[in-house]
């Protein structure tokens, strides 16, 4: 079976990138994991990526601007081959150029149920707004931030007495599980 090869960006702890990865040792997953990107070079998540033979393309954005730095990394995934691109947990935004290059092949997760709670600290403002219920969202990128058609969702309860950190590691396991998941869905449709 030959594997559609995919590229994941991220900026740091890159918990998502390493369910991507795992996801992929299975015989029967339809992706492998060609290249990680990161904007952010001492990231954490770069060194399981490094232990796992993963080749990498590393380097700091600042300095350049966002149409300079973006063309580098499109260069980057070119060079390996990448098909799809994941956001793991990519915490920059992206040029029109960049998301009109890879519309259709690249996916973004989101700890929130899209539409609500775009951007950051979505664990405390659910928790602020008394919801009942909260979760995470895979989409496709487009130009507008944390938007675009989304893929699934995957739900879990607030419950009594949660904090924002005991919210984010609840909805942290449904993205580990929701996000290996959809992207074999879109790379094998
Ligand atoms: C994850 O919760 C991911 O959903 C979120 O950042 C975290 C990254 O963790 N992404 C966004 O907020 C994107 N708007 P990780 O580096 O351990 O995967």
């Amino acid at each position: 079976m030959s594997r559609a090869r995919v590229g994941i960006l991220i900026s740091g702890r890159g918990s998502n990138m390493a369910a991507l990865i795992e996801a992929a040792r299975k015989e029967d997953c339809p992706y492998e994991v060609a290249l990680i990107v990161s904007n952010v070079p001492d990231a954490a998540g770069l060194d399981y990526a490094a232990v796992n033979g993963i080749p990498q393309f590393a380097m700091s954005h600042k300095g350049l601007s966002r149409a300079e730095f973006d063309a580098l990394v499109d260069g980057a995934l070119r060079d390996a081959d990448v098909e799809y691109v994941a956001l793991a947990g990519y915490m920059r935004l992206l040029s029109p150029g960049f998301v009109a290059a890879w519309r259709g092949r690249m996916v973004n997760i989101h700890p929130s149920l899209l539409p609500f709670y775009k951007g950051l600290d979505t664990h405390r403002r659910v928790l602020d707004a008394g919801d009942a219920r909260h979760g995470c969202t895979v989409h496709l990128v487009t130009e507008s931030l944390d938007d675009g058609p989304i893929l699934a969702q995957a739900e879990v309860p607030v419950l009594e007495g949660d904090d924002a950190e005991a919210l984010a590691r609840r909805v942290l396991i449904e993205e580990h599980k929701l996000y290996p998941r959809v992207l074999a869905d879109l790379v094998r449709s």
